[in-house]
């Protein structure tokens, strides 16, 4: 992995709170320079508290929203109104509470057939960035899991070898859901990554990924390469335990 820039703060409160006094830096800049800032967003618990800061008094008005597009890593294969629908979740903890034009936000059909909704998913994108071949987000938001997954793409997945698909379906074993997920060439073309990871149960995992030069070279985590752009770790105390 390329150098990254590497922080690590006593809990998740504070790394999300420098997350997000980043997340305004880099949303004012880009809003400035060429009018928008485009944003993949994660699922899974770790970013709640971030999404809730940036619509909270202390981050909100420092936003530029109207030039700000939120779009989804990945997403469960049901409708937007269910419990465990990414989209929900970010409605819930910062789209219903900030005033943002509608047309911004850009979630992945969840409830449309997988095939379907990846297809969809992807014209919107083509369509989005333009002329450009594979879309260059300003940023994009991932959570690790404790297998090492990032977004929807699980260890051994087909899906990790994609090359010219900008989003694909996913399955993993003993999940509830078909999912979703944007595919590495699009990770990897990103501006900027926030890799955010917090608790004692993610320790081992990151070792991995981040200290384990010849083992696990097939996690997913480690596949994220940003030729042409930086990675920002965000990490609390818990997690990076196991790192020598
Ligand atoms: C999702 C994800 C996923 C998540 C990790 C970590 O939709 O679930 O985008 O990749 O980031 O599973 O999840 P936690 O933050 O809940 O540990």
């Amino acid at each position: 992995m390329e150098e990254a820039l590497i922080n690590v703060l006593p809990d998740l409160e504070t790394l999300s709170r420098e997350a997000a006094h980043f997340f305004v830096k880099l949303s004012s800049a880009s809003v400035q320079g060429k009018g928008i800032f485009s944003v993949a967003l994660a699922g899974g618990s770790t970013p709640r508290t971030l999404y809730q800061l940036l619509a909270s008094s202390d981050f909100k008005e420092r936003i530029p929203w109207p030039g700000v597009h939120l779009f989804w890593g990945d997403e469960r294969c049901v409708p937007p109104s269910h419990r465990d629908s990414n989209y929900k979740m970010v409605q819930e903890t910062l789209i219903s509470r900030i005033t943002i034009p509608p047309e911004n936000i850009h979630r992945m059909p969840g409830e449309l057939d997988p095939g379907q909704g990846a297809g969809l998913y992807e014209k919107k994108l083509r369509d989005f960035f333009e002329a450009e071949n594979i879309p260059r987000f300003d940023l994009i938001l991932l959570g690790l899991g404790t297998d090492g997954h990032i977004a929807s793409l699980f260890p051994g997945s087909p899906a990790l070898q994609e090359k010219r698909r900008l989003v694909v379906p996913a399955s993993t074993e003993g999940a509830r859901h078909h999912r979703l997920t944007l595919t590495l060439p699009v990770i990897n073309n990103a501006r900027r990554i926030f890799f955010m990871v917090a608790g004692a149960e993610k320790a081992g995992v990151l070792a991995h990924v981040l200290q384990d030069q010849e083992g696990s070279p097939d996690l997913p985590a480690r596949m994220v390469s940003l030729a042409k752009g930086e990675l920002s770790w965000y990490l609390d105390q818990a997690a990076v335990g196991l790192l020598k």
